[in-house]
């Protein structure tokens, strides 16, 4: 019996591992913790609310006193902690919301868990989920293992960067224990159409300009988010205490080879002409301080405990395009409002 807290349950990678666990283990109690900013959405779990082993608490990382209120309620077992600001361009727009709920919201978390777990610190887990960013940049080579120095580049990779060692600072000095993965960039559905992928896939619907940063030669490893999923599933019951694993999807692409392939999947998908949707590509200002190339090295997590991603990228990018031609309605109810001034104030300087 567990009383698992999962933070940033109604954001895109938290939605996902959320419908995970309260389906797959019902003898576990989940609350979902997340203060719904715009990234959070409890549309994203509509399918799984009233599951008898589900819960719902709307608390920010920041109100400490809230969150004890929830560790007593529910007598939190474990912790798996994903609630963050996510996205790197509003992170150079607005550092300290990066600080404030990566940094300060992840401290509260740990003193709030600590205190609660008190002299049972070896019978709970806190579980940290982090990026690769942390790494920085690589060149043409190589890859970022487990034991890469961190380097982060960005306010966002600093912000998560910090979090992370405050993690591992907890586990020396308090002895709690945790574990921490960092992953690759994952894609898929619900996820929210700031981030490139769901972003592009929007304005081919809608025949917007698709706006590729610099070159378009910047390299990612994407990841389908059920896999990430999975492996945090995998990491939370076998990982090693106070230890940490990437997660990677074995799978680079440079940026403008991916949006051609979504150009080319989309222009089928809809019944367009060939080479159609390409036309809408168009090269705009670079991000400052754009990290070359990220790519992960996911073998420690595949030795040791036997994962490893189960679709190939096509299958994961086709069941996304389906996912957003199907859920036009949830598109629409996140893009409409708020979204339209972000997007206005982003894209019309690039
Ligand atoms: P997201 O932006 O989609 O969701 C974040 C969630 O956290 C939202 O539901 C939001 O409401 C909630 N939240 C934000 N600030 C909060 C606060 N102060 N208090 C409580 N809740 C708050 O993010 P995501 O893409 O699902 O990422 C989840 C985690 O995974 C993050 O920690 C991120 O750093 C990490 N990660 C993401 C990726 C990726 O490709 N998206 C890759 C590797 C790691
Ligand atoms: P993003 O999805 O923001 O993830 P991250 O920056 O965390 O890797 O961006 C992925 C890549 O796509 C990154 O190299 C920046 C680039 N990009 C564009 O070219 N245009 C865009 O409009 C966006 C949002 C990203």
């Amino acid at each position: 019996m567990k009383n698992i807290l999962i933070t940033g349950g109604a954001g895109f990678i938290g939605s996902h591992v959320v419908r995970l666990f309260v389906t797959k283990y019902p003898n576990y109690t989940i609350v979902n913790l997340d203060a719904l900013t715009y990234a959070g959405n409890l549309e994203n779990l509509k399918d799984i609310e009233n599951s008898p082993n589900y819960r719902f608490e709307k608390v920010n990382l920041l109100d400490v006193a809230a969150l004890t209120q929830v560790f007593q309620q529910h007598q939190i077992t474990d912790v798996v902690h994903l609630a963050a600001e996510s996205h790197v361009d509003r992170s150079i727009t607005s550092p300290l919301d990066f600080v404030y709920t990566n940094i300060v919201g992840t401290v509260n978390l740990l003193n709030v868990a600590k205190t609660h777990w008190a002299n049972e610190l070896d019978k709970h887990l806190f579980y940290h989920i982090s990026t690769d960013e942390v790494y920085g940049a690589l060149g043409d080579e190589g890859f970022f293992t487990e034991t890469t120095p961190y380097h982060p580049n960005s306010p966002y990779s600093a912000s998560k960067a910090a979090s992370d060692h405050f993690v591992r600072a907890y586990a020396e000095t308090y002895h709690m224990h945790t574990v921490i993965s960092n992953c690759s960039n994952n894609y898929g559905p619900y996820h929210f159409p700031e981030k490139l992928i769901p972003l592009f896939i929007n304005n081919i619907i809608h025949k917007k300009p698709l706006p590729v940063y610099g070159d378009g030669k910047y390299t990612r490893d994407w990841l389908f988010v059920k896999d990430h999923a999975t492996a945090i599933d995998v990491i939370f019951h076998k990982g090693q205490i106070n230890d940490t694993y990437n997660i990677g999807g074995f799978n680079e692409w440079k940026n403008i080879d991916l949006v051609k392939l979504l150009c080319k999947l989309m222009d089928e998908k809809l019944g367009r002409a060939v080479g159609e949707s390409e036309q809408l590509i168009t090269y705009v200002k670079d991000r400052p301080g754009h990290d070359r190339r990220y790519a992960i090295d996911a073998t420690k997590l595949n030795k040791e405990l036997g994962w490893y991603p189960s679709v190939t990228f096509e299958q994961g990018l086709a069941e996304t395009i389906d996912w957003y031609l199907n859920n036009g309605e949830w598109l629409h109810n996140i893009t409409s409002g708020a979204y339209e001034k972000y997007y206005a104030s982003m894209y019309t300087n690039r």
